[in-house]
């Protein structure tokens, strides 16, 4: 009997103790972010803290830019973009997939398989560079390369714009938006890239739990947060409220594709690509430039048990996480994912 009741009171113990540890991290983290524990972040990273779903800067400009909008929004949904007429922009950037297409890697003209796994689109205002390896300098230089890349919609700029210029309803839509129905590449790709500014996540249940909303997020979820700034060393790449530096790292999963490299021309580059906000991360999948990981437990054990070897990110090291630590890293995830926008598709001018 007295075992019995032992047992049964460092059971209770053991169950106070647990709860307790939960409870204590929810109300360290209900503060304001500033007051929030110091994060694992190596010397030298100029981190910034994680943060609210901040607002594109086009939010403000969006009614005085209302026909660039409109008029980028049809020519990205619209096939007549590429030479077969069957691939447009959302082809591979699907509203309803949190703007990527769901496969480990694209499918362009003719069924040619792309090199890279198509990324979201949402946010990517943010970026200070564009593409996995940061070969476009913004979204309006990006819009150029897959309507003339042979594997993604193999038009020629050129043709194209004869093309629209063909159009009547598209040389109106021109007029209404640039004020003439002169109908040129910087005009076309300038109002996509208007478009694609106005792509954003829609609020997460961590946006909530920081505007106020303390029960938005479970205790499970509120660990992987700690976590993810703390013993995982996340913080180190994936930081401020969009969960990116802005940079390129190799993080020891480039196969062969050299990344950054094609780009800066550094040996030092090989094998870097650019840190991927992680908002809406679990609806985005098959991950990675290369579309290769499709479990994100899996994923995570990937760093949980990187090796130092190759020429990686000092910052990525062993971190061994248990079971339980997993499971709350891949629960904040989900806190941080938010569903998909609906998005009307547009009238296409004939
Ligand atoms: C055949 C599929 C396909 C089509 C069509 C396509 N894309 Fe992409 N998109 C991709 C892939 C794959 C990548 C990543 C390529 C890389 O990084 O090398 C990408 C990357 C991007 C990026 C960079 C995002 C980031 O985080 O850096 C933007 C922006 C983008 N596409 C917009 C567009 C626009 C605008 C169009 C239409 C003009 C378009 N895409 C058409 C597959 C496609
Ligand atoms: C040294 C910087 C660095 C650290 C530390 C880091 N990441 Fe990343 N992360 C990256 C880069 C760079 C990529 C893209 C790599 C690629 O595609 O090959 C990436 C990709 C990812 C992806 C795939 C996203 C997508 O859209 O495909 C996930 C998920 C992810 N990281 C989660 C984490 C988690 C969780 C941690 C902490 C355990 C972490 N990362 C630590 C830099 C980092």
């Amino acid at each position: 009997m007295k075992k019995i009741i032992a047992a049964i009171s460092i059971l209770f113990l053991l169950v106070l103790t647990f709860s307790f540890s939960s409870e204590s991290l929810r109300s360290i983290y209900s503060k304001p972010p500033e007051q929030w524990p110091k994060p694992f972040v190596d010397d030298g990273v100029e981190w910034t803290e994680l943060g609210i779903l901040p607002l594109s800067p086009i939010e403000e400009h969006k009614d005085s830019l209302y026909q660039i909008i409109e008029l980028g929004k049809t020519l990205f949904f619209d096939t007549r973009l590429s030479s077969s007429g069957k691939i447009s922009c959302a082809t591979c950037h699907q509203p309803a997939l949190n703007w990527t297409d769901g496969k480990e890697k694209s499918i362009g003209h003719n069924g040619a398989i792309n090199k890279r796994n198509s990324p979201t689109i949402a946010n990517s205002w943010f970026y200070k560079k564009l593409f996995w390896d940061g070969r476009a300098k913004d979204l309006q230089d990006q819009a150029f390369a897959p309507i003339n890349s042979e594997s993604e919609m193999n038009s020629e700029m050129h043709d194209l714009v004869m093309k629209l210029r063909k159009i009547d309803g598209y040389r109106q839509l021109f007029k209404k938006a640039f004020g003439s129905e002169m109908i040129n590449p910087e005009m076309l790709t300038k109002a996509i890239a208007t478009f694609e500014k106005t792509i954003v996540s829609q609020k997460s249940r961590f946006d909530d739990f920081l505007e106020g909303d303390k029960k938005a997020l479970t205790n499970s979820e509120i660990r992987g947060l700690h976590l993810f700034r703390t013993k995982a060393r996340c913080m180190n790449c994936h930081h401020g409220a969009l969960f990116t530096d802005n940079q390129f790292h190799n993080i020891g999963f480039s196969g062969n594709d050299a990344g950054y490299f094609f780009v800066s021309h550094q040996d030092v580059d090989s094998g870097k690509f650019k840190t991927p906000s992680l908002r809406d991360v679990m609806k985005t999948g098959p991950w990675m430039h290369d579309g290769k990981q499709t479990n994100m437990e899996e994923l995570i054990n990937l760093f949980s048990d990187a090796s130092m070897e190759g020429n990686k990110s000092d910052m990525i090291k062993p971190i061994r996480l248990t079971t339980k630590e997993k499971k709350d890293l891949v629960a904040f995830l989900h806190a941080i994912s938010a569903s998909a926008t609906r998005v009307q598709e547009p009238i296409f001018p004939e």
